[in-house]
């Protein structure tokens, strides 16, 4: 049993307190059921969310049962909030409860360019000159304006209590459970005053926004537009076990409401988060005057596009808290802040017309040909309309004016009509999926799920799509061989099949368009040295629908080999983790198809790895070791890591806890290794991570 007190001080389960019950009186239920509220939830995060507990099940079952047996005997004391009704730690609320603002959550006037930033100084000035303050020196605190939804974090006694939505800036909603989720978020912080409200942005990262388009659309399901809307329907959902699949972040920019303790200026502030564990962004800025602020936010405008998350401006505050005060707030607006607005990256232009192609498994997707425009430094022709389901959405005809957009190095996309489009009476008809694939002329079906497809399991379009996939990044990782080369290839004759890269030679491609000499060569070479990529991804590369890049790794580990995997059931395959009964049935179909199984022995025949090379589960040098990886390592990459620590018999999880066996820190590690040093997890660097892979004990870093 852990030593460690609850946040009340008492013993953890409440002991001390449920033996002094016994002598006292009725009167004390009301603080006894407020004592078993706190306790529970206190328990109920660090197994949930924490993934640690300090208590065993049964503990925490006998509290449960008290407290349930006081709200039985005495419905006065049952409160909304209670534990007793909960689902567990994956909470699951069944509405988003309205909390008002202590304090008004504000907006912010916009500038756009630097005349406009300058004015807003000069505002500034008239008006504290007004006020009888003569020449103010102001110092600005300039920071990214992320593209999230502003949060409202409520902490009492050092504990995080709530999580509130912006909502209309005076009432916002309760989104408690889901905050919890958010691993970044401290949920205890220690020294704390006796209420403080830390106010942020909530995002999704580029990163996991694709990584969780990519989950759906393996899994079949419709994908979000954009990292903003995926993190805010994250927020808002019921279900706490949700939110907890779809990573969201957070940075602090603010401190709202506080009791106990009062800060000087907002730099003072952000330390203070910043040195309890909140994630507060490295490159916020101190600046003296208008002009370093003007050219730091013309410096993030050119860096947006590098950065890990979205941004759509900069914001620019007056530090000090004292002329903050006396600065004020005109409407919704303080007078002490601006957003710096990114010039637009959307434009308007005439769709031409809706085109499809067909993906690896045969679904239709929707593209626009447009009027070539002008958007964020480059002419877009061609965009996206990502999926049936999006273009039904929009509802975007040929003829129309239409709003593209393009963020950060994404493709381009239409987000919709322009305004006007709607009041025109001479519209063409919405665009239906085409009768026929518009490749191979096959007449098309609508599948099981929400899209129409191509049937024709050899439609070249289909088969562009999954050799292009092979060699892809998440496939067998060639470089040197792009959607341009495999054209090429497939135009000659020369690929047919995924066997097929294997027996090209450089004198075939020297003879083509697409390769010099030197290019020719290293892709053989790139080619040849993909035979050793591990299993898990030789499964992906195959295009079996239902095998993403997690599913793989896992059928790989749980099989070990392909002749296994091919002798496996569907129940067998369905056990898998990721993988359900229906995509059981889905995979275990396609691995009984004679095109794939003559694909297979091709490729086993050309010496690609078909055996997961690491030992079975609970062998190795890392058996059962559970591992984080945080930060940039100086020469591996996050793949190339969690590959190797999965084969020498490792786990790699998300988040900290004192069940972590190693932390594995690179460069900006942020929270996770603050949090491997509170509780003591051995962190260790790269050539540590060699160490361990090697089965030697690394120096603790
Ligand atoms: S300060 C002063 N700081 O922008 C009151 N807001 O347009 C305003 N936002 O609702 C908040 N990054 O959602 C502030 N570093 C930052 C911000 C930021 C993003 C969002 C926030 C706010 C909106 C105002």
């Amino acid at each position: 049993m852990n030593a460690r007190s609850s946040p009340d001080g008492s013993d953890p389960a409440g002991r001390t307190r449920l033996a002094a019950r016994s002598s006292s009186g009725r009167n004390d239920l009301p603080a006894r059921a407020a004592e078993l509220r706190r306790l529970l939830e206190y328990h109920g995060r660090r197994y949930y969310v924490d993934d640690d507990p300090e208590i065993g099940d049964d503990e925490y079952d006998a509290l449960l049962d008290e407290l349930r047996t006081i709200e039985a005997e005495h419905p006065e004391l049952l409160t909304p909030d209670s534990p007793t009704q909960k689902v567990g730690g994956g909470q699951v609320v069944s509405e988003l409860r309205k909390v008002r603002h202590r304090r008004r959550m504000l907006s912010l006037a916009n500038a756009r360019r630097e005349e406009e930033l300058l004015a807003w100084v000069e505002r500034m000035r008239a008006f504290l000159a007004r006020e009888g303050i003569e020449d103010p020196a102001f110092d600005y605190v300039v920071e990214p304006k992320v593209d999230g939804l502003a949060m409202s974090l409520h902490y009492e006694n050092g504990v995080l209590i709530r999580g509130v939505t912006r909502g209309d800036g005076e009432t916002g909603e309760d989104v408690t459970h889901n905050i919890r989720t958010i691993e970044q978020i401290p949920k205890q912080i220690d020294g704390a005053p006796a209420w403080i409200e830390v106010r942020g942005e909530v995002y999704m990262s580029l990163a996991d926004f694709e990584a969780l388009n990519t989950r759906r659309a393996e899994a079949g399901r419709s994908t979000f537009m954009n990292p903003r809307n995926s993190a805010a329907g994250t927020i808002r959902q019921l279900d706490a076990r949700l939110a907890a699949e779809r990573p969201l972040s957070m940075w602090c920019y603010q401190v709202g409401e506080t009791e106990g303790i009062a800060f000087s200026s907002h730099h003072e502030a952000l330390d203070w988060l910043h040195d309890r564990g909140f994630p507060v962004n490295p490159d916020i800025a101190r600046l003296r005057t208008a002009e370093e602020v003007v050219a730091r936010c013309e410096q993030w405008q050119e860096r947006r596009a590098e950065l890990p998350f979205e941004i759509d401006g900069v914001v620019v505050k007056v530090d000090d808290f004292e002329l903050q005060r006396r600065l004020g707030v005109v409407g919704r607006d303080p007078r002490w802040a601006i957003a710096w607005k990114f010039p637009p990256t959307t434009a308007v232009t005439r769709l031409i017309d809706v085109m499809w192609n067909v993906g690896k498994f045969g679904t239709l997707h929707p593209f626009a040909q447009l009027e070539p425009v002008h958007v964020g430094g480059v002419t877009v022709k061609l965009a996206t309309l990502h999926n049936e389901e999006d273009l039904a959405r929009k509802d975007v005809r040929p003829g129309d004016d239409v709003i593209v957009l393009r963020a950060g190095d994404v493709i381009p996309q239409v987000i919709s009509p322009a305004p006007h489009v709607a009041e025109r009476s001479d519209r063409s008809p919405p665009v239906r999926p085409p009768a026929r694939c518009p490749i191979c002329d096959t007449p098309t079906v609508k599948g099981e799920g929400v899209f129409t497809k191509c049937p024709n399991r050899v439609c070249p379009g289909r088969r562009w799509q999954q050799l292009q996939s092979f060699v892809g990044r998440a496939g067998m990782d060639v470089d040197g061989i792009g959607e341009k080369q495999v054209s090429v290839l497939m135009e000659h004759g020369l690929l047919r099949t995924p066997g097929d890269y294997y027996r090209l030679t450089e004198e075939q491609l020297v003879q083509l368009d697409r390769f010099g000499e030197v290019s020719a060569r290293n892709a053989v070479a790139a080619i040849a040295a993909s035979k050793q990529r591990p299993f898990g991804r030789v499964l992906f590369a195959l295009s079996i629908e239902g095998i993403g890049t997690v599913t793989g790794r896992n059928l790989a580990q749980r099989f070990r080999t392909i002749d296994a995997l091919l002798d496996a059931s569907t129940e067998e395959i369905a056990g898998t983790p990721g993988i359900g009964p229906i995509v059981g049935e889905l995979i275990h179909d396609q691995l009984h198809d004679e095109r794939l199984r003559a694909v297979i022995d091709d490729l086993r025949a050309l010496g690609v790895r078909m055996e997961e090379e690491g030992p079975p589960p609970g062998e190795g040098p890392l058996a059962d070791k559970a591992i984080v990886l945080t930060g940039t390592l100086p020469t591996l990459t996050r793949e190339q890591a969690t590959e190797r620590i999965l084969a020498a018999g490792g786990r790699v999880t998300s988040s900290v806890s004192r069940r972590t066996d190693y932390v594995v820190a690179g460069e900006r590690a942020g929270t996770k290794l603050e949090k491997a040093e509170r509780l003591r997890v051995p962190v260790v660097d790269e050539a540590g991570l060699e160490a361990l892979l090697e089965g030697s004990a690394p120096e603790a870093g």
